[in-house]
């Protein structure tokens, strides 16, 4: 089988992570193009992951001219999404692309009708839902087997000045649009459809640092269709150095404890006696999600978090922030 020819846009922090998948998948994947902004960041990837095989782009638009692709890796900040995903979908390149697809729902939503039109496969970078944990509660979830779910409690506590466009919440959309996002992309994927929500965040500790506009502590209550409540909790101002993503889940029958999305205690609630099970994991989220968008493009299957999807957790934490800002419960179309 021929690998795919495979290009990374935004040569920074996360695209090195997409890089490393690349090369252990050396039967599946080939790195061709590196495109960065900057010169430097585009021509070390293609030493450092492709021996200087890879050509190197500054501008995108370029490259999809010039470069016969099959897959590409979008790894852009959240303010830079252009017209890459429409460029990708004309050229009939498939995509993984990072959280957040975008900073408003116009560009989401054009960049979900261009994939759709032009059948190319995609995976939203969500890799939580990738893990072993998550994916036993979710399969119970499924089955019946949890019973319906009640509650869910997510936190999200790091303390880092992470760089200048996160800050910067005309860049980055703030911390829930930002990294939050990953907190309720999981909510809503074990709980289903929002229905409303209502949010509380202001910057409490980084008011004298330049340029840093996000906020850094937040509340937010989510309402689902299916009577489900989520709470969601997150600041930037917690240990120095730690990333906790930690969340509860209630069920009818069920009690899950996450540690993180690998790793997870489940009390079976629902019997007479006590019984608890331990998932306990290092399975690597990066490789599974890479892999499952092969599998959708080997088998013209469906991934498990489609651009549809990227689309609908954005939507939840635009109606969070806009929360935030009126004052309102905003209701969650
Ligand atoms: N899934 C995860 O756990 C995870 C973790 C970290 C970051 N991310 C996401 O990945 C995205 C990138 O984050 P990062 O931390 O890697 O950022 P980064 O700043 O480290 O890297 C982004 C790169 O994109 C380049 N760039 C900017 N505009 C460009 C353009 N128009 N054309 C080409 N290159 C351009 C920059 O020069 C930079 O090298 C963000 O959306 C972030 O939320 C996801």
């Amino acid at each position: 089988m021929t690998p795919f020819r495979t290009a990374i846009i935004g040569c920074g922090g996360i695209a090195n992570r997409h890089a490393t998948t690349i090369t252990q998948l050396t039967d599946d994947l080939r790195l061709v193009a590196c495109c960065d902004a900057i010169q430097e960041r585009a021509d070390g990837f293609s030493q450092k992951y492709a021996n200087g095989s890879a050509r190197v782009y500054l501008d995108y638009r370029r490259m999809f001219e010039e470069v016969p692709l099959d897959l590409v890796f979008i790894c852009l900040p959240p303010f830079a999404h252009a017209d890459e995903v429409d460029l990708a979908a004309a050229h009939g390149v498939h995509l993984l692309i990072e959280k957040p697809i975008a900073l408003d729902t116009d560009t989401a939503n054009r960049m979900l009708r261009a994939v759709e039109t032009a059948g190319v496969k995609s995976q939203v970078g969500f890799m939580f839902r990738f893990g072993e944990a998550v994916e036993t509660v979710a399969e119970m979830l499924q089955s019946g087997a949890a019973g319906p779910p009640g509650l869910f409690i997510g936190r999200y506590l790091c303390n880092s000045l992470h760089s200048p466009w996160w800050r910067d919440r005309a860049k980055s959309g703030g911390q829930i649009v930002e990294q939050i996002i990953h907190t309720f992309d999981l909510a809503r994927y074990l709980l289903g459809e929002p229905a409303t929500v209502f949010s509380r965040m202001r910057n409490q500790f980084h008011q004298d640092v330049d340029g840093y506009t996000a906020e850094d502590v937040s509340g937010t209550v989510v309402t689902f269709a299916n009577g489900a409540i989520a709470t969601i909790s997150a600041t930037n101002g917690a240990i120095p150095g730690q990333w906790i993503s930690q969340a509860e889940l209630v069920t009818d029958h069920l009690t899950v404890s996450f540690t993180d999305s690998n790793n997870a205690t489940l009390h079976h609630t629902n019997l007479s006696w006590l019984r608890t099970t331990t998932i306990a994991s290092q399975k690597d989220l990066f490789l599974a999600e890479t892999r499952d968008l092969l599998t959708a493009i080997r088998t013209g299957g469906r991934t498990r978090t489609p651009i549809s999807e990227g689309a609908r957790s954005l939507q939840l934490v635009l109606a969070a922030r806009k929360s935030a800002e009126t004052g309102q419960v905003v209701t969650v179309r």
